[in-house]
């Protein structure tokens, strides 16, 4: 991938790039739909990523060439705005940010690409953020702190995107670490590496080949679903400013005065963020077998109460239910499609991608597809 950007970049633009950049997608062990409510989330870096290679070009304007959409798209450094659906759309975010914190940004030439499937739940948004603006740090010399880099990153995706996501993919991109997984707080960011040794198990992720194209407004829902609670619950509770400062009998005493479905999300981040401290235990004591439980858990939280799977989703983690060889298995992101995360033991993935694949095929006329990943280090100079 490094060489195919070089050449690719040189080719276009006639000149050398300065470096190339990597910044990785990631999965989440667990803890879904908790970042935002200022909970904890399990998410790992991986080894597939966006790839950036950028130069100055001394102009007004940069020029970027998507590799993957085989398009060049000019962008004006005084006049950033969103591209509704338009993949320049996060680079312009990241940009428009980074002049906001009052950071010089000249023109520049950019070409990326990569190798993480766009649209599988494995933020490839937040991985192009990441890289582009860590990027453009080190062309001008800029030395922005990982932090700062991880939320510019989140308020593109907040402005320029449209989506009101949490801290998790933007965090878990820049910060990870080769084999572990990231028990991060979100509400003040602290954080530990766990090791993530799986012994004769395995990750593997089953992507359901669907997007649906509501699921970002349906994702703001979710947030302002759970601010409602919030607002709710502050009548009774002092002290109170997101969803991680209740217990379920606190959702007891507003129930009669909150919607059935708004009072489901409450009661679901609750439990999910009761699920990643015990799932964070069970890993120190090496018990992997508690950690698929708790992600069963999840999933049938996430369906039933938190209501963002679909059919896909739900079909895919009920087929492993009768297969002892698969020890969790659950949605796994912002949901309405993506991947199902699974714990498999090793030497049974050849069956189960041929009987999974079968059984998805005679449902739904389309195959799914399957991605071993391993944990890779964050966002960085290659
Ligand atoms: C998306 C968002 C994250 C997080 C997950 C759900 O990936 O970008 O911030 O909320 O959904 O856990």
């Amino acid at each position: 991938m490094k060489t195919q950007i070089i050449e690719k970049f040189i080719e276009v633009f006639q000149q050398e790039p300065h470096s190339v950049y990597f910044s990785p997608g990631r999965i989440n062990l667990i803890g879904e739909h908790t970042d935002y409510n200022e909970g904890f989330v399990m998410p790992g870096a991986i080894n597939l990523g966006i790839y950036v290679t950028i130069a100055a070009n001394g102009l007004p304007f940069s020029r970027i060439y998507s590799i993957d959409f085989d398009e060049e798209f000019s962008i004006s450094l005084n006049s950033l705005a969103p591209k509704k659906g338009h993949w320049a759309t996060y680079i312009m975010g990241v940009v428009s940010q980074l002049q906001q914190a009052g950071y010089p940004v000249k023109g520049f030439d950019m070409v990326f690409g990569g190798d993480l499937p766009v649209g599988a739940g494995l933020s490839s948004s937040a991985a192009i953020e990441c890289a582009v603006g860590f990027s453009i740090s080190s062309l001008f010399g800029f030395n922005l702190p990982k932090h700062s880099l991880i939320h510019y990153a989140q308020k593109a995706e907040h402005l320029f995107a449209g989506v009101q996501c949490g801290i998790m993919d933007q965090f878990a991109s820049v910060m990870g670490k080769k084999d572990h997984v990231i028990k991060l707080d979100c509400r003040d960011l602290s954080f530990d590496y766990f090791p993530l040794d799986l012994g004769v198990f395995q990750l593997l992720l089953v992507d359901t080949q669907v997007q649906h194209s509501l699921a970002d407004s349906a994702y703001n829902r979710r947030r302002n679903e759970c601010a409602e609670v919030v607002l709710m619950a502050q009548q009774n509770q002092v002290g109170v400013t997101s969803l991680r400062d209740l217990k379920l009998k606190h959702l007891d005493e507003i129930k009669p005065f909150i919607d059935r479905a708004v009072l489901d999300r409450g009661t679901y981040v609750i439990e999910e963020n009761e699920r990643v401290i015990k799932a964070s235990e069970a890993l120190k004591e090496g018990e992997i077998f508690k950690v698929g439980e708790l992600m069963y858990a999840t999933h049938e939280g996430l369906s039933r109460k938190y209501d963002v799977s679909c059919q896909e989703l739900d079909f895919l983690v009920d087929q492993t239910k009768s297969l002892d060889y698969v020890i969790g298995s659950r949605m796994m992101g912002g949901g309405f499609g993506g991947c199902t995360i699974n714990i498999i033991q090793k030497e049974k993935a050849g069956h189960f991608k041929e009987i999974i694949a079968s059984a998805y095929l005679d449902k739904f006329g389309k195959s799914p597809k399957f991605y071993t990943i391993s944990l890779g280090d964050g966002t960085r100079e290659i």
